[in-house]
């Protein structure tokens, strides 16, 4: 039919593939195919292991201060608005002094990057790094979203395996491997998820001396920060940032079981400036200009004393 639908040639009928590339490798794509291999009235029970929505279970409550702090910022109507420079300021302020308690040295809110939730927090770093001729390790069994990112943004993807033997410790001697002068980063997920392992001190130093060989950053995925469950206590990457700069991704998702809250951060640790140094410091305060700040009235309740 002339002019009809099938004739018919639009200009902007094929969007970037790059996309729906990246949306194939993503936790919610492969949650779908699972749930449709399922049948839920079938005569076994479906036992769901892959919620990472803590307030989805009712024993799991964030705290009535940060309920109340919330609910006083939305009733003043002060912070419907963009986020003033101060409120943003004493948000940074607020996580830069949370993470300080865990380091041996200070963090100050020029340090600190919020983002909505982790997820940006890793979309950010992505970004900053992703370009064609890179490459970036990413853990095996890792989190999709670090694959589906760093692959949307161009960079080769190579993994290194978590150890099962040695508590889902990484496999140093592959990452010695796989790393080349092209590899950029290496993301480690500390709490890990998906195998719920906690990284003790020294393997985490390891970690570290071997990035700061090998010349890459460390990021390192904190999202469950402090949600342990074993005897290894959680000790943050940024410990070891004397030794290898390095970015913490972190979110209050999960520890504070609000994910639908959407506040997260990057903390840049880098004792020695050599993010200053090498532009990454600027890229990333220039990509943060691009992209949506948390909701107000969150932020005003983080920086809320
Ligand atoms: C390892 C890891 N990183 C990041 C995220 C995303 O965190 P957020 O909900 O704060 O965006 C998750 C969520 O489950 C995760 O498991």
């Amino acid at each position: 039919m002339e002019g009809g639908r099938s004739s018919r040639r639009w200009r902007f009928a094929s969007p970037n593939p790059a996309v729906a590339a990246a949306g194939e490798r993503s936790v919610r794509r492969y949650l779908l195919d699972l749930h449709g291999c399922l049948d839920e009235r079938g005569p076994r029970p479906v036992i769901p292991l892959s919620v990472g929505d803590p307030s989805s279970c009712p024993s799991f409550r964030t705290a009535p201060e940060a309920v109340e702090a919330v609910a006083t910022a939305l009733r003043s109507g002060e912070f419907d608005g963009y986020p003033s420079r101060d409120t943003n300021l004493a948000a940074r302020r607020a996580v830069a002094e949370y993470l300080s308690c865990d380091l041996p040295y200070k963090l100050s809110p020029d340090d600190v990057l919020l983002t909505s939730g982790c997820t940006q927090a890793i979309e950010t770093v992505m970004s900053v790094f992703g370009q064609p001729g890179v490459n970036i390790l990413l853990p095996r069994p890792g989190y999709p979203k670090h694959e589906a990112h760093a692959v949307f943004h161009k960079m080769e993807v190579r993994h290194y395996d978590l150890v099962p033997e040695r508590g889902w410790e990484v496999d140093l001697e592959a990452v010695e491997a796989l790393a080349d002068e092209n590899t950029v980063a290496i993301v480690i997920i500390n709490p890990n998820n998906p195998c719920g392992s906690v990284y003790t001190y020294e393997h985490l130093s390891k970690i570290a001396d071997t990035a700061n060989k090998l010349g890459m950053l460390v990021i390192a995925d904190e999202v469950y920060g402090h949600l342990v469950y074993g005897s290894t206590p959680f000790v943050p990457m940024g410990v070891f940032g004397e030794t290898v700069p390095l970015l913490t991704l972190g979110a209050i998702s999960k520890r504070w079981a609000v994910p639908g809250w959407r506040f997260g951060w990057i903390a840049i640790c880098d004792q020695k400036c050599i993010l200053k140094e090498t532009k990454v410091f600027h890229s990333l305060r220039s990509f943060r200009m691009l992209t949506g700040d948390p909701a107000t009235f969150v932020l005003f309740m983080t920086g809320y004393n």
